[in-house]
């Protein structure tokens, strides 16, 4: 496959598509890609990582793990997705940056980390752009000092740059995490394999468990205390520290964040038929499906085996990850109701489930949808907004929003806010908008699916 040639700078225009079929090319899940460079830069050793994402976030962690003193190399890759090669001396061998460490947009890059570095025993700075340097961090402040690392950020330490001077003598913790979420809960555990005695980390909402699959298939015993009630609830993760990692090759699914982008743009368009393969499924990352299908989206799943493993393993992928191929239909859509734990389940994909929502027959409500706020933009805002813009009906009531369906959708300017995830959902209602849809600093698709413009090009064709 020849590498994606569409220039991605600046504003972008799309018109509605008169028909969307074929198979967009995905790059590798974002959040797996990252802790698979980090991992392989804490394992002594050398790992092959295949199928990466090769967008600006996933760059910036194998920067970061290469100033630390692995060897990063990247061995392929088509625009979109990347191969790395990382040869380590292990989390023993690694040393102080010479100068601070640039996350550039990824807040997964400064949080997990943060857990690293706190315990290693120097002085790093943790910094990036202008919209990272807006995103909390006193949420891994908090439990990596009660540790015993020492922390330090800007304005009363809540904002970076991060100041992180490690120790190599930390302590376990038992920590319930204030906000669901997986950086918390990785940085912590990160921190925790180099500690004394066992760290646990308590969620009131599962979240997504990728670091602790991949520090299992890198030898390190994970426990999991599972939620009492089929109801979800508070589940525990723990681990002992004075663990070393084994040097493992990964291959990385497909990303059900960036897939969420074409489930979406076929259940909406009238003339659609889309197959998205080698997609992560996870438990913990696969609400978007589950969320779609309940609004009546025409979702077929067929989980697939790994090629490293087919006939052995089933459906797994090298980390224990669950793949299936999707194919979505253009479908009739409703409207659902989602709560804090869906926000939880589903948190990179509301901007794009609001897209949805215009186009379903009723009201959807989404309650507790806060942490949007705390995103590469203020998410709820920028939605709202955008989406009002293209005509739709969308409310918001504190962290609660509401959209009203279905609503025709009409081309306008639509502000990105710089914002990846806001930008793939304008450019989505593009396909299905009268008129030209016109989408501010759409480049900032290439922070976790460079190429998009070029697949919604190809498909479109
Ligand atoms: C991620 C966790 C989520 C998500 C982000 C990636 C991860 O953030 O929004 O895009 O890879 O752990 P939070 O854990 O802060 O919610």
């Amino acid at each position: 496959m020849s590498a994606p040639s569409l220039p991605e700078e600046g504003p972008r225009v799309v018109r509605p598509a008169a028909r969307l079929h074929g198979e967009p090319r995905l790059p590798g899940d974002k959040s797996i890609s990252h802790r698979a460079v980090l991992l392989a830069a804490l394992a002594e050793g050398e790992s092959a990582i295949t199928g990466a994402s090769d967008g600006r976030d996933v760059q910036a962690t194998a920067a970061i793990a290469a100033a630390l003193g692995a060897s990063v190399e990247r061995a392929g890759g088509d625009g979109l997705n990347a191969d790395y090669r990382v040869a380590s001396p292990g989390a023993d061998g690694l040393h102080e940056p010479d100068g601070g460490l640039d996350c550039r947009n990824s807040g997964t890059s400064l949080r997990l980390f943060a857990g690293v570095l706190a315990s290693l025993p120097f002085f790093s700075i943790l910094d990036g752009d202008a919209s990272l340097r807006t995103r909390p961090v006193a949420r891994i402040i908090e439990p990596l000092r009660s540790m015993g690392a020492s922390l330090y950020a800007r304005k009363s330490d809540s904002l970076p740059p991060l100041v992180v001077i490690g120790s190599p003598r930390l302590r376990g913790i038992d920590y319930t995490t204030r906000v669901p979420s997986a950086q918390v809960k990785s940085a912590i555990l990160l921190a925790g394999l180099r500690s004394e005695g066992r760290t646990t980390v308590r969620e009131a909402t599962a979240t997504r468990d990728h670091t602790e699959r991949m520090l299992r298939a890198r030898g390190v015993e994970v426990r999991y205390e599972p939620a009492t009630s089929s109801e979800g609830g508070p589940v525990a993760w723990s681990l002992d520290g004075g663990m070393r990692l084994q040097s493992r090759d990964e291959r990385v699914p497909a990303d059900p964040s960036a897939a969420a982008f074409w489930l979406v743009a076929a259940a909406i368009h009238p003339d659609a038929d889309l197959t998205l393969r080698g997609v992560g499924v996870n438990p913990t990352r696969r609400a978007v499906i589950d969320i779609l299908v309940r609004m009546g989206a025409r979702i077929a799943e067929t989980a697939v085996a790994h090629e490293a493993e087919a006939g052995t393993a089933g459906t797994a992928a090298n980390s224990g990850e669950p793949v299936a191929d999707l194919t979505v239909r253009s479908s009739g859509l409703r409207a659902v109701d989602l709560g804090p734990g869906d926000v939880a389940a589903a948190i990179d994909e509301i901007p794009i489930l609001c897209l949805a929502a215009t186009q379903a027959r009723g009201r959807t409500t989404i309650r507790g949808a806060g942490e949007l706020r705390h995103k590469e933009s203020d998410r709820i805002a920028g939605i709202a907004a955008g989406l009002s813009a293209l005509g739709a009906r969308v409310s918001v009531d504190g962290d609660d929003i509401a959209v009203d369906g279905p609503t025709p959708l009409i081309g306008s300017p639509t502000a990105s806010l710089d914002d990846h995830r806001l930008a793939m959902t304008f450019a989505v209602a593009g396909l299905i908008a009268s008129g030209a849809t016109t989408i501010d600093r759409a480049d900032s698709a290439a922070i976790s699916y460079p190429g998009f413009f070029l697949e919604m090009e190809r498909l479109r064709a």
